[in-house]
């Protein structure tokens, strides 16, 4: 295993290739202390969610980051928002017109330059893992059914190295979510919205494989989507933004 470093409350753990950064921190759970970050050159068998396959050449980040013990359960969705809105902020910074779509990727003229995924359980203790996964210079094709296609930082302009970026990402997580038993969303429910891809838009949210349409009206304190529909407002807490014809939107 690579060396440590820190970075403020965060070890890191520089790999060259892994199987996953997912599964490379779920295999050591019970000896990674809490608050380590994994990050890897590239990944042979990159996961992203619903079984999809997250490739992962040389030149994007690929980090997990370890949480014990888990935050509340309640809180996954809002960890997910809260991390694509920091990438949003950042990109922004660098002059890409970046927006959080919901329920965690971060697009940018219509294309996913990033996306995050959550995992949690119970044994060996409670724990929590948060990937995060960017296309910083190429944009590898995502394996299976995908909303949006893929784009890279480069489109707009240089790409920080995935070092820079990781450090820059855990400083703003600790400094916007100090606390895990605090709700992630708390300080920044309002500027995430802000950010909404569709917001005020009308899409087709599909949920547990049946599609609602409405409007997007943002999200609440948990990360729920609010979405306003003929029979009045609903809330998801997870799902895919499609268009009202099951498109991309
Ligand atoms: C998605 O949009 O489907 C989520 C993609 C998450 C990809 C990252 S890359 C680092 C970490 N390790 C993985 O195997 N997956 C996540």
């Amino acid at each position: 295993m690579a060396e440590a470093y820190s970075s403020g409350r965060w070890s890191v753990h520089n790999e060259d290739s892994v199987d996953s950064t997912q599964q490379w921190a779920r295999r050591r759970i019970a000896s990674l202390p809490d608050r380590t970050a994994v990050l890897a050159r590239s990944q042979t068998g990159g996961r992203g969610r619903s079984g999809r396959t997250w490739l992962s050449p040389p030149g994007g980040l690929y980090c997990s980051l370890l949480l014990k013990p888990a935050p509340p359960i309640n809180f996954a969705p809002s960890v997910s928002l809260l991390s694509a809105f920091i990438l949003t902020e950042i990109m922004r910074g660098s002059g890409i017109p970046a927006m959080v779509k919901w329920p965690n990727d971060v697009v940018a003229d219509g294309l996913k330059l990033a996306g995050i995924i959550a995992e949690t359980g119970s044994a060996p203790t409670s724990w929590f893992v948060l990937g995060i996964g960017v296309n910083l210079q190429s944009e590898p094709s995502i394996e299976g059914r995908t909303v949006l296609p893929p784009g890279a930082w480069s489109r707009f302009g240089g790409p920080p190295a995935p070092g820079e970026l990781l450090q820059r990402f855990l400083m703003d997580m600790d400094s916007l979510w100090p606390k895990r038993t605090d709700n992630p969303l708390g300080s920044v429910g309002g500027p995430v919205t802000a950010r909404l891809w569709n917001l005020g838009e009308r899409v087709s949210v599909k949920s547990e494989g049946i599609g609602v349409d409405g409007v997007v009206d943002g999200i609440d304190e948990n990360g729920f989507l609010l979405l306003s529909t003929d029979s009045g407002e609903r809330r998801f807490v997870s799902g895919e933004l499609l268009t009202v014809h099951g498109e991309r939107v």
